[in-house]
């Protein structure tokens, strides 16, 4: 039977990329998409997710709009990276299928309600406001999350928004903090897995070769933000962030990491939304995730060029 799942996202190239591999995969039941603000504002990011279902050919998937702010906080975007759109980088139009009626944090806290304890698996790849709004709102939903697989923070990497922070983190600590702390199970994939998930012209080019529009349109995005992290970085591409969670549910296999604790920063003057990750485990605190550090980088990139040539 498919693994139900929610992807909660701010769309975000890479977040495009994990939508497009969940969607061709059979062993994933997409249940909704829930839009959050991150990249770019809300209103371009639930725009953007379905631009990528009606590019996938899944007008039907139920996509909904959630927190346009992070819970205490002025928002921060990054169209720096991914351009004014946050999809910058292939040419699509404009969406016809509709936005769902219904906020993303109700349609978050009844499905919970509704679909057997321990069946419904989060994936958030964006801020987490919405997953923590929706906690703070009906805490009963809580233990009946089978799992968070969520892209966000980092250790060894420690920053790419700030010298201390990873974006995702970054814009909503709060919101971080109320979500590691809640109890359900948690697999992380920080930046020190996906700076390993990086693009290669080969691989870049095996996309654009795929047949259809998923294909170049995965590439067009690739070339967009690669420029960003190979300046920024000096590497010879740029990590594709958010698909590995989708990847670590397909196949995590190709992953190794381990369980530990990790803690949210949400007062430091310098350090403010750095994941504090007790890797070596100094102290006594409890796991609280799985912190996901190495990735068969080769494994995933012929996964999901495998995948999106389902589409
Ligand atoms: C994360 O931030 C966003 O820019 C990406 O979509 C990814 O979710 C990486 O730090
Ligand atoms: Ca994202």
């Amino acid at each position: 039977m498919a693994r139900k799942i929610i992807i909660d996202t701010d769309p975000g190239q890479d977040d495009a990329v994990a939508i497009l591999l969940a969607l061709a995969s059979p062993e994933l039941q997409v249940l909704g998409i829930t839009c959050v603000a991150g990249n770019v504002p809300l209103k371009l990011t639930a725009r953007n997710a379905r631009v990528v279902c009606e590019l996938a050919g899944r007008p039907e998937v139920k996509v909904f709009a959630g927190c346009d702010r992070p819970l205490e906080r002025r928002l921060v975007t990054a169209e720096h990276v991914h351009g004014k759109t946050g999809l910058d980088g292939a040419e699509l139009p404009e969406p016809s299928m509709p936005l769902q009626d219904a906020h993303a944090v109700d349609f978050l806290i009844e499905t919970l309600r509704r679909e057997p304890a321990g069946s419904v698996t989060l994936v958030p790849i964006g801020p987490l406001t919405n997953i923590a709004t929706a906690m703070r709102r009906a805490p009963d939903i809580v233990p009946r999350i089978e799992r968070i697989v969520l892209m966000g923070g980092a250790y060894f990497e420690v920053g790419n928004i700030t010298p201390a922070a990873e974006f995702n983190i970054y814009v909503d600590p709060e919101a971080a903090d109320r979500v590691f702390r809640s109890g359900a199970p948690i697999t992380m994939l920080p930046l020190d897995v996906t700076h390993r998930a990086l693009t290669t012209r080969p691989r870049v080019e095996a996309f654009r070769a795929l047949p259809g529009r998923v294909g170049p349109a995965v590439a067009g995005w690739t070339d967009f933000f690669e420029r960003f992290d190979k300046e920024k970085y000096g590497a010879q591409g740029a990590p594709l962030h958010d698909p590995c969670t989708i990847a670590w549910l397909l196949r995590p296999d190709l992953f190794t990491g381990r369980e530990i604790n990790v803690e949210i920063e949400t007062e430091g003057r310098l350090t403010l939304g750095m994941t504090v990750a007790d890797y070596w485990r100094v102290t006594d605190r409890k796991p609280n995730v799985t912190f996901i550090r190495d990735i068969d980088d080769a494994g995933f990139y012929a996964l999901l060029t495998e995948r999106l040539a389902r589409l």
